[in-house]
């Protein structure tokens, strides 16, 4: 299904947070410990250091408490947490943590999509608004320093920890979801992967060439879904794994870089917050617009990608 289906209940972002651990990590710090130097992770990744520390459910409960400030709401009036993760605390009820920290009374529940887990979070939140809820509260953190090993120079300079969140309300308007895609390639999965307990595995080389491919893929579907091309994305928040492949990505969907929110160069990959973390920054610096076309992209181990077209703000006046 790639777009809001005509009479379901809309939905729109009414506030958004974010938390980073204090602990910064300079690629100088690096170079202590590992065989590596400041300008070859510049040159190849885009990342001058990452923030590192806290567990997935404390960045979550601060970047879910900053959301709901901004949307002025109180606990009690959220219907739904979706926390999106793929290093949750526990094998099993890291989300119901973060309900309780954060003075939540709903269902809580978390989604694992590694870096694409945010947009499918965003997609499940629209549909939950669909289905009845009023307010949903998804946060997208990984604590990816947990599953790093800091000894292997392939792997240790991106990952780092982060959180994002926003809340999303239903809207009598017209929703601000334009057209999602939803992506997987299983036989990818030997790429990048972790088993559970286990660190980071990956291919470099040949993962980045099949994330430019299917974060492409996956944008055009939901663009065409939405009846846009680049040429109409007003800001385009890509997943924060490598600059390249956000530069390589922008290009081949006609989006000029200077179109993208980057934030790789402070945080790293922090997977599931990097694309709440880079749509925070857009709007603090005031880059997007009510009206603006938002194109969230992302790709992931698995691997995955999802991307979804958003109206900011919601299109005002139209029927749902
Ligand atoms: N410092 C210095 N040299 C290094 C380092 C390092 N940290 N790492 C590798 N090298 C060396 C290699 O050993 C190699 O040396 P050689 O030519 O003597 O053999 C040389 O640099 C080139 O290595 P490549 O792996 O070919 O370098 P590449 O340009 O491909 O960059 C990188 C590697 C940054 C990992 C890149 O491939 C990449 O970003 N891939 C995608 C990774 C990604 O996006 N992962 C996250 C997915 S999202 C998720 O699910 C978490």
């Amino acid at each position: 299904m790639p777009a809001t289906r005509p009479g379901a209940t809309g939905a729109v972002i009414s506030g958004w947070g974010t938390a980073l651990p204090e602990k910064v990590v300079t690629n100088h710090d690096l170079e202590k410990t590992l065989d590596t130097s400041d300008e070859w992770i510049v040159a190849r990744t885009g990342i001058s250091e990452r923030r590192i520390g806290g567990s997935t459910a404390s960045l979550s409960v601060e970047s879910g408490r900053a959301a709901m400030e901004m949307a002025g709401l109180t606990p009690e009036r959220i219907d739904a947490l979706v926390v999106a993760t793929t290093t949750p605390d526990r094998q099993w009820g890291t989300a119901p943590i973060i309900q309780r920290d954060l003075g939540l009374s709903c269902g809580a529940f978390e989604l694992n999509a590694a870096c694409s887990g945010f947009v499918y979070g965003l997609v499940n939140a629209h549909g939950l608004i669909a289905m009845g809820a009023e307010r949903v509260l998804l946060i997208g953190t990984d604590t990816l320093s947990r599953i790093t090993d800091w000894n292997d120079r392939g792997t240790a300079p991106l990952f780092a920890d982060g959180s994002g969140a926003v809340v999303l309300e239903s809207t009598p308007h017209g929703s601000q979801l334009l057209g999602w895609d939803f992506d997987a390639d299983g036989s990818a999965s030997e790429l990048l992967w972790a088993e559970v307990g286990g660190t980071v595995n990956m291919d470099g080389k040949e993962v980045f060439r099949r994330a430019v491919r299917i974060m492409v893929d996956s944008a055009e579907k939901s663009m065409r879904h939405a009846g846009v091309t680049g040429d109409d994305i007003s800001m385009i928040v890509p997943h924060q794994a490598n600059i390249r492949i956000i530069q390589a990505a922008c290009e081949r969907l006609d989006v000029p870089l200077e179109r993208a929110s980057v934030v790789i160069d402070r945080t790293g990959n922090t997977s599931s917050a990097s694309i709440p973390l880079a749509l925070a920054a857009a709007l603090e610096d005031g880059r997007i617009d009510h009206g603006d076309l938002v194109l969230l992209v992302g790709f992931g181990g698995g691997m995955t990608a999802a991307s979804a077209v958003l109206r900011w703000g919601g299109e005002k006046g139209a029927s749902a």
